[in-house]
């Protein structure tokens, strides 16, 4: 049985499922409660319950007492519905209000999904969990104090596993081992996170153009599958910037996301077409076309990811078609590459 869930003082609201805790629902519907492991343990996920009944089951989590559960609190990453609610959440909105985290990690799988970018998920410890913003990059830990940067591709209602898209960077230190095959499945790896401050500004009303370049599309995919998750309808249209066909490398995702929802629209652009690509779609640059299909660029929030070159060019150019630097956004200012 289904239950619904008003969130104070948002007024925002979202339905429960059987089996499912608070945290879980309120997640998959693209609100960010914050929570620590979504184990019972931190207590981080600790809030208020106005009205209505929680379920915890035969036996109560080590972060929570009968104490609490008498002053109205409620841990809400252990906890299911036995009627509606109404709950008082501070829901986190900004980076600053998320814990930093040192935390070990193993290597899950890592797929190739072209010739030179590969997917990796990683698991982390069983009682742990990183919250995040969609968009925002970890660092993984090296030796002497070296550290790399890599994007959250997924979303955060879909966090068992961190999922990265790695290109390989020839004489890259860490990107030469994983493409190398020296470091895989079962590696461990320590990261630092989350980072950076890309991620979607939900204040806005107006629609948004992503503009990719190559693995520059992993945080994108965050973001956008969050604002699917979380009913946003605004228009979207992502520009995704690659070499040739093959660079394009979630491609049939893409599409689908375009067949399934109106207001998403993807224009792919290939700067290098090779013959074999029988490509009949946008080429050149994609700042190029950004500039070509919109006239007047202050009625769009930009988000921009992948090459510094690529993020400053659009910046010097669509400011020249009226967009409003403080609504450009990018996480190309502050990421450390390989
Ligand atoms: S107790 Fe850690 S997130 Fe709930």
């Amino acid at each position: 049985m289904s239950f619904k869930v008003v969130v104070k003082p948002s007024n925002r609201e979202f339905t429960i499922e059987a089996g499912e805790t608070l945290l879980d629902a309120a997640l998959r519907n693209g609100l960010s409660f914050p929570y620590g492991c979504r184990s019972g343990v931190c207590g981080a996920c600790k809030n208020k319950v106005l009205e209505g009944e929680l379920d915890y089951g035969d036996n109560l989590p080590p972060a929570i007492d009968e104490q609490d559960i008498k002053a109205g609190i409620g841990l809400f990453c252990s906890a299911g519905a036995k009627s509606d609610l109404v709950v008082e959440v501070k829901e986190v909105e900004t980076p600053g209000e998320i814990p930093i985290k040192n935390l070990p990690t193993r290597i899950a799988s890592a797929d190739e999904l072209s010739d030179d970018v590969m997917r990796v998920y990683l698991k982390l410890p069983e009682t742990e969990r990183m919250q995040f913003l969609a968009g925002q990059y970890i660092d993984i830990l090296m030796q002497n104090n070296k550290r790399r940067s890599f994007s959250l591709a997924n979303a955060p209602h879909d966090d068992e596993m961190l999922e990265l898209h790695i290109r390989h960077i020839s004489g890259g230190r860490f990107t030469d081992k994983l493409f190398g095959h020296e470091i895989g499945e079962k590696s461990i790896l320590r990261i630092e996170g989350p980072h950076g401050s890309f991620f979607l500004r939900e204040d806005s009303d107006k629609p948004i153009i992503f503009m990719a370049g190559g693995t520059g599309f992993a945080p994108i995919k965050g973001i956008v599958e969050h604002a699917f998750a979380e009913g946003i309808t605004r228009p979207m249209y992502l520009y995704w910037g690659v070499r040739s066909r093959k660079d394009i490398y979630m491609n049939d995702l893409v599409q689908k996301w375009a067949d399934e929802h109106e207001h998403f629209h993807f224009v792919p652009v290939l700067s290098n077409a090779l013959p074999e690509d029988n490509w009949d779609g946008r080429t050149g640059y994609v700042t190029d076309a950004i500039m070509q299909d919109f006239d007047d660029l202050s009625k769009y929030d930009i988000y921009a990811s992948g090459a510094p070159a690529m993020v400053y060019a659009g910046r010097d150019a669509f400011v020249t078609k009226g967009m409003d630097q403080e609504r450009y956004y990018s996480d190309a200012f502050e990421i450390a590459g390989d």
